[in-house]
């Protein structure tokens, strides 16, 4: 950036009092919002009074927005206007309850002509229509004709659905006369002529979910001003992308596709720098591609991203390589995107990879489509792209764009509708799942579930019968679906499994019971007949209490870990995932690092000290207005009804929770850590046991130690281990010693035979060992000396000579004697003044008899 705005802004709001504030996380603790989309939405609690105003009332920042997938959309735009981002930075000052508008009008006045230097004649204001007060305020810096009032839809601001709002004054450049293009782009429109730059809000009042305006404790102040809008207006650019905060990724664009960029015609590689921005940062911040909510927004942004790069011929990941070149470019204002950078790209490549595997016959497909649509596009061919090919519903959209056909939404969502509805009556997860079929029936009768007030059998009749594709049966043999009138077995739900059992008939056991879920509001189990079932027939429906038990367990250590976690990692541990079975658990929970070995181990050692408290379990129903001020854990995004369902044990942990519990913690009896690890980025996973599985584990554990001890032969294993440790220390570095020894050893060759004859330090016959492994022909005979005793060693590996009478004539020359086989023989000798002698007459042998 050749002027730095961003610090300029700051400086000029900090030297008026200001504190400055780094741009909060882009997912924001905030399930009404999508993402943070603008520089309040950190102080949205101070403006509506939620939260204490700070000791400095005033404050200013530069922070990071997206506007894509939510209420505030871009993503369309983006790429075919000259100002329309994804992401982008918001310049703000904010006063809780201090100044208001007269003071806020001055100050930006002072920045716009006296910082940024704007000339007076290109500037513009809007206010409210009804906004008098901002009128006259205004018309003591620009005369009146430069002011407009415009209505709700251009001066009147608010963050979402609800929250904080007010009317608004917006600051306009006038670019000139060539960049108009007709009277609907004057304030307000798309046009780039009178380009809005800086929107100050007045804060006055807070929207509630039924659209009544409550005015605020104080009325405030909220500014945002778009730096990149006001770096290419500084820089004289026409369009954002133009600029230098931009320019770099499109270069970098133009490296990889080899293509030039031409204003006119190149949308696609404003779009890849755009979106290149916001998978950097979000990747970054801890955003996963998913399915569903933010992980598929930025899933949506990169197929665009990569859509276009398609369009530009590139066939294979390539915004990863832009990635990268953001993270360089912007990490020196956030520096975590250096250190994220690798886990960045290679998470980005992998996604690239994936979408460009089906990205070409998607291709094909809309093409094929394309040319027999004449008026619209036929929404089946676009859910289709999506289900089949994952192109989302707005890539589709953007890829008509040009011919100016819209997809037929409504079919789209009909299709879709269909599915959720298939994929609900599917019976996921069993690996032999009656893909919807009839079972959808079953919310046509009545039932009475007994499976929460734990009675653990009933007498009933059976309702419904269905075999195993899911057709309704009036009658069965082998595997199918029942459901009973009154149903005792709990069916899976909040992570847990569903029970199973048994059906009787007096007391002779006419079916098995494999599973339990809920479909359609009822409970229907998955059940093996050993003899016929039929409708109406009266059962004794009993459930295997001792697995419910060992669930239980289970679940209720999930709840005392999720609780623990809070308190040794903090608040911003939110569970993403869990389940529970009758002998083990796994816990997903939102982190953004390994836990050290401590912190498991106090997490470990929390949860056994509760369990040890014997707590009770206290199972509530209440209003969930009251269960919220209770405290209660939710899940994040679950949709509860009015009256919820409260499981706390002590004070320590208290969650909304339709599953089943045991009374009393101390039932648990242990709890174990397995596992620590990590599923995806910025989430971590525990695996533990308890009840029965957690004493297996500790006995299979025991008996382990008990195993070593007898392999080692050793009641102190540790002790044993080091000495082993130890000695394995000891001989690599023999090993390595020798090896450097007889590598070192000089070879000559006569007749294709190694022949090496040498005085040597240490093991001598271990060196002859290793010349015959290194070597196919090879004679050796090696002297060593050691406190006065000689030792001499020969070896022969395919050469024509007795290693034992070598040996033996050298011994003489040395006062020993000694021999051995063929192929290997030692002996001993005495005269070390002899040892060069006995070195050349050792040679002489050789060339004799090899020679010879
Ligand atoms: N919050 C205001 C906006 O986003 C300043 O435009």
């Amino acid at each position: 950036m050749k002027v730095d705005v961003r610090s300029k802004f700051l400086e000029f709001f900090a030297s008026k009092g200001h504190q400055v504030y780094a741009s909060m996380p882009l997912v924001p603790d905030d399930p009404t919002l999508l993402f943070t989309n603008a520089g309040m939405v950190q102080f949205k609690d101070i403006f509506t009074g939620k939260v204490a105003s700070p000791s400095i009332p005033r404050a200013t920042s530069s922070q990071l927005c997206i506007r894509a997938g939510g209420k505030h959309n871009d993503l369309e735009n983006v790429g075919y206007t000259a100002r329309h981002h994804t992401l982008f930075e918001m310049l703000g000052n904010f006063s809780f309850g201090d100044y208001f508008k007269e003071q806020a009008i001055a100050y930006a006045w002072e920045f716009v002509t006296e910082v940024l230097g704007f000339s007076k004649e290109v500037l513009y204001v809007t206010v409210h229509e009804s906004d008098d007060e901002a009128f006259e305020l205004w018309s003591k810096h620009i005369d009146p004709s430069r002011i407009k009032r415009l209505g709700d839809k251009d001066n009147f601001w608010q963050m979402g659905d609800t929250g904080p709002c007010g009317p608004c004054s917006e600051i306009f450049v006038d670019q000139g006369e060539e960049y108009f293009r007709g009277e609907e782009d004057y304030f307000g429109g798309d046009g780039d002529r009178f380009l809005e730059i800086w929107n100050l809000v007045f804060m006055q009042y807070e929207r509630s979910e039924d659209g009544t305006l409550t005015p605020l404790p104080k009325p405030s102040i909220d500014t945002g001003m778009g730096l990149e809008r006001v770096v290419a207006l500084l820089e004289g650019k026409r369009s954002n992308f133009d600029s230098s905060i931009f320019m770099p990724l499109i270069e970098r664009v133009v490296e990889l596709c080899g293509k030039p960029y031409v204003y006119e015609s190149g949308a696609s590689y404003r779009v890849i720098a755009d979106h290149a921005r916001s998978v950097a940062f979000l990747l970054a911040q801890g955003v996963h591609f998913d399915k569903e909510g933010r992980g598929y927004v930025l899933r949506r942004i990169l197929r665009r991203a990569v859509r276009h790069g398609y369009l530009l011929g590139l066939k294979k990941p390539f915004l990863f390589e832009v990635v990268e070149k953001v993270c360089e470019m912007m990490g020196g204002v956030y520096p975590y995107l250096l250190e994220k950078k690798s886990f960045v790209s290679s998470q980005c490549k992998g996604e690239e990879q994936r979408f460009f595997e089906t990205l070409e016959m998607g291709m094909n497909l809309f093409k094929k489509e394309l040319q027999n649509t004449s008026a619209v596009f036929s929404g089946e061919v676009a859910f289709k792209l999506y289900d089949t090919y994952g192109f989302p519903l707005d890539l589709t959209a953007d890829m008509l764009k040009d011919s100016g056909i819209e997809v037929d939404v409504a079919e789209f969502e009909s299709c879709m509708q269909k599915q959720r509805e298939l994929a609900k009556a599917s019976w996921k997860g069993s690996g032999d799942e009656a893909s919807g079929g009839e079972l959808g029936k079953v919310a046509s009768l009545p039932q009475e579930s007994l499976s929460r007030a734990g009675v653990g059998s009933a007498e009933s009749e059976i309702a419904m019968l269905f075999d195993k594709e899911g057709v309704e049966v009036s009658s069965l043999v082998g595997e199918g679906y029942v459901m009973l009138e009154k149903n005792p077995f709990y069916a899976q739900g909040g992570g847990a499994v569903g029970d199973s059992g048994w059906l009787y008939e007096g007391e002779s056991k006419i079916a098995e019971i494999n599973d339990t879920r809920n479909f359609f509001g009822k409970e229907v189990c998955k059940v093996i007949a050993l003899s016929p079932l039929s409708t109406h027939q009266k059962v004794s429906a009993r459930v295997d209490i001792a697995r419910q038990l060992e669930i239980k367990k289970h679940h209720s250590a999930t709840h005392l870990l999720h609780a623990v976690l809070r308190e040794v990692l903090g608040e911003g541990v939110a569970q993403a995932g869990s389940l529970v079975e009758e002998n083990r658990l796994r816990f997903d929970f939102s982190f953004p690092r390994a836990l050290s070995s401590e912190e498991i181990e106090r997490v470990e050692r929390e949860v056994n000290a509760l369990i040890t408290q014997t707590l009770k379990a206290q199972i509530e129903e209440m209003g969930i207005e009251e269960a919220k001020r209770k405290g209660a854990m939710a899940l994040f995004g679950e949709k509860y009804g009015e009256r919820v369902r409260v499981v706390s044990f002590g004070d320590r942990s208290c969650e909304l929770c339709g599953g089943l519990h045991i009374e009393d913690l101390g039932m648990i009896g242990s709890f174990f850590i397995l596992k620590e690890s990590g599923v995806s980025s910025g989430v971590r996973r525990i695996e533990a046991v308890c009840g029965k599985a957690g004493y297996e584990y500790a006995l299979k554990a025991l008996s382990t130690l008990q195993e070593a001890k007898e392999a080692l032969k050793s009641q102190d294993l540790l002790a044993s281990i080091h000495k082993l440790q130890e000695q394995i220390k000891e001989l690599k570095e023999k090993n390595k010693k020798l090896s450097s020894n007889s590598n070192e050893l000089k070879a000559e060759e006569i007749n294709g035979v190694k022949v090496i004859i040498s005085l040597v330090q240490g093991e001598s016959k271990e060196m002859i060992d290793n010349l015959k492994n290194k070597y196919e022909k090879v004679v050796a005979l090696l002297i060593s000396e050691n406190e006065g005793k000689i030792t001499i060693s020969a070896g022969v590996k395919n050469a024509p000579l007795k290693a034992g009478v070598w040996v033996k004539e050298i011994a003489q020359i040395l006062g020993g004697n000694g021999g051995g086989r063929d192929d290997f023989a030692t002996a001993g000798g005495k005269d070390s003044s002899k040892i060069a002698e006995a070195l050349e007459k050792a040679k002489l042998y050789v060339s004799q008899n090899i020679i010879g």
